[in-house]
């Protein structure tokens, strides 16, 4: 598996402590199956922006620990941007694996800003992937998930958390997670692990629990595939996705059991 949102530099944002807790992170992610990880610290700020150097330079840390680790795991830099109106994704940080090409983005929690689409939208027209962290814990969508919709049918790649898939975020955002992946809005699943307890850096338990619901195939593409191309600056796979009106118009399986028995209101 790729991981292509994760807190991993040691005292740096919300991550690891230190040095040693992102080692125990490194070692959990490569016994769960992951193979390689982008490390993304969060970029909130235009004081972030200056940070550039201690990122390097903590970036080289933990690959130098990973090395002496005999880690297998491959490790990249990219960065978890807050949209800003006038930010530009010119660091070598806005991109992971500095591709030129892949955003990972978050806005507030609590609103989606005005200027957010518009931003986007030129941020496509201009060649890049945007991609929109954990959409199933943003309070709008949560309240209303055609906006996930909107951001899917615009071209945004929308990545969900691994503990949002297991349960640990609540089950209204559990079950959020699921509706995405469902109605195939939703093109990554990622860990956005901070530490070593309750925010996870582990991918297989989510792993499984979306193959048992959705098969093999689209764990595959969540899991493998997108975050491969995500992380090389390629296309991600994309279905249409499925407007969630439609969806509640579909008939259950409960339906179409009555209507083969010819039970129930008659079609006209
Ligand atoms: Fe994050």
């Amino acid at each position: 598996m790729i991981d292509i949102h994760t807190h991993l530099l040691p005292d740096f944002d919300d991550g690891p402590a230190n040095l040693d807790e992102t080692r125990e992170m490194l070692e959990l992610a490569e016994k769960d199956g992951t193979r390689a990880i982008v490390i993304t610290p969060h970029i909130l700020d235009y004081g972030d922006y200056e940070r550039q150097d201690e990122i390097f330079e903590k970036f080289e840390q933990v690959k130098e620990v990973a090395r002496k680790d005999g880690r297998k795991l491959r490790l990249y830099l990219g960065g978890e941007i807050y949209l800003l109106p006038d930010i530009q994704p010119v660091y070598p940080f806005s991109t992971l694996n500095n591709n030129g090409k892949t955003i990972l983005f978050e806005f507030s929690m609590r609103e989606i800003p005005e200027f957010a689409p518009n931003k986007i939208f030129d941020w496509i027209m201009e060649g890049y992937q945007p991609i929109l962290a954990h959409p199933e814990r943003f309070l709008p969508i949560l309240k209303n998930p055609r906006y996930a919709f909107k951001f899917a049918q615009m071209g945004v790649g929308l990545q969900i958390n691994a503990g949002s898939v297991v349960g640990v975020f609540g089950e209204k955002i559990r079950r959020l997670a699921f509706s995405l992946i469902e109605h195939r809005m939703a093109h990554i699943v990622a860990s956005d692990g901070h530490n070593t307890n309750s925010r996870s850096i582990s991918l297989k338990e989510a792993r499984q629990r979306v193959e048992e619901r959705f098969g093999k195939k689209v764990a595959w593409v969540l899991f493998e595939e997108n975050p491969r191309r995500a992380v090389e600056g390629e296309p991600l796979l994309r279905e249409d996705p499925i407007p969630f009106e439609d969806y509640s118009q579909k008939p259950s399986r409960w339906d179409l059991i009555k209507r083969r028995l010819g039970l129930g209101k008659k079609e006209e």
